[in-house]
């Protein structure tokens, strides 16, 4: 991971300097690193550690922190790895335009890679990320949205990602289309179940151990699937207001829905979803080779649902 980020330096370089500020300000907060980590451990499970790995794992990383930069300015969000937002230190015209740097520089980096397969999987992931948001965008404030539309927009503005990053691990190790599409499983899997538990931290979690805020989603009015199941367990007055606070975007109510939220059980029933996600992932991760790198997938798994950051 080192040697991607030694990557990612090199990559933030630019002559404008706003660019390599926000590029360093964002990626030098940290961040857990889960798509370049994906990338790394399944090329490796399959026995490949070619040169090219941590400049393709820079870019998944860099093209998830251009999402993030996107992402905090559409969710108006003030907290991120720890740090204010880069649209609130410096503007949502200057994080959106880096933004665009980093996923153009992104894509300098595949050419650089010479592979059009890898190419090809990373364009459509981002533009299927791009219609995940834009999907999200037109279900705010919205308390009739279901779970199917729940799942697509979570499945394209984050699996899609995850499914890319493990793809492209098994492409690089040169795998039968089969273990491929198992490594894409893995990686949708995993995804499905991460956006799931971020979902339901949104309402319960600690915004110190995250590095951001908690009950932004409810301050948006998008309805999430712990909102969705409360709206299915409670009726009367508790589900009026949970439709009310999804329609006016407004968190003021957030110790009063939490509370709704939690005792009708639609927290834990968000954690059963992301659980039965999983069961796939660990399908594809304890058929794979033993080693050091089938272990890890196998606890990526355990940590996507026990995870509080
Ligand atoms: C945040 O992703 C966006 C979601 C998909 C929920 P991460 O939780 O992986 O963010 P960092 O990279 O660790 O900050
Ligand atoms: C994930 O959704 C955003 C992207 C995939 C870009 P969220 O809006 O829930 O992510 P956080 O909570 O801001 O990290
Ligand atoms: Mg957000
Ligand atoms: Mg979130």
């Amino acid at each position: 991971m080192q040697q991607v980020d030694a990557s990612i330096r090199r990559a933030l370089a630019s002559e404008v300097p706003l660019i390599s500020a926000i590029g360093s300000y964002i990626v030098g907060a940290g961040g857990k690193r889960l798509r370049p980590a994906l990338l790394l451990l399944l090329a490796r499970a399959h026995g490949y550690d070619g040169a090219d790995l941590h400049d393709l794992a820079a870019v998944v990383e860099m093209i998830h922190t251009a999402t993030l930069l996107h992402d905090d300015v559409v969710d108006e969000s003030q907290l991120r790895r720890g740090r204010q937002t880069s649209n609130a230190t410096y503007g949502n015209a200057a994080s959106v335009l880096s933004g665009d740097f980093l996923y153009s520089r992104s894509f300098q980096m595949m050419v650089a890679a010479g592979k059009l397969r890898i190419l090809r999987i990373l364009a459509d992931a981002t533009n299927v990320i791009a219609e995940g948001e834009v999907q999200q965008l037109m279900n705010m404030h919205d308390p009739q949205i279901g779970i199917e539309q729940y799942m697509r927009v979570i499945h394209d503005k984050t699996a899609a990602l995850f499914e890319a990053s493990a793809r492209i691990g098994a492409v690089l190790a040169g795998c039968s289309a089969d273990a491929e599409e198992q490594a894409a499983t893995y990686g949708r899997s995993v995804g499905m179940a991460f956006q799931l538990i971020d979902d339901a931290l949104d309402y319960n979690g600690n915004a110190e151990q995250m590095g951001k805020n908690v009950g932004d989603d409810l301050r948006e009015g998008k309805p999430t699937l712990p909102l969705i199941l409360a709206m299915q367990r409670v009726d009367g007055e508790q589900r009026a207001l949970i439709e009310q606070a999804i329609r006016d975007g407004n968190a003021e109510r957030l110790p009063q829905i939490l509370q709704v939220v939690q005792a009708c059980g639609a927290i834990d029933e968000v954690h059963a979803v992301a659980r039965a996600e999983l069961q796939q992932a660990l399908g594809v991760a304890r058929a794979l080779p033993e080693g050091p790198h089938r272990r890890s997938l196998i606890e990526l798994c355990e940590y996507s649902l026990r995870r509080d950051a």
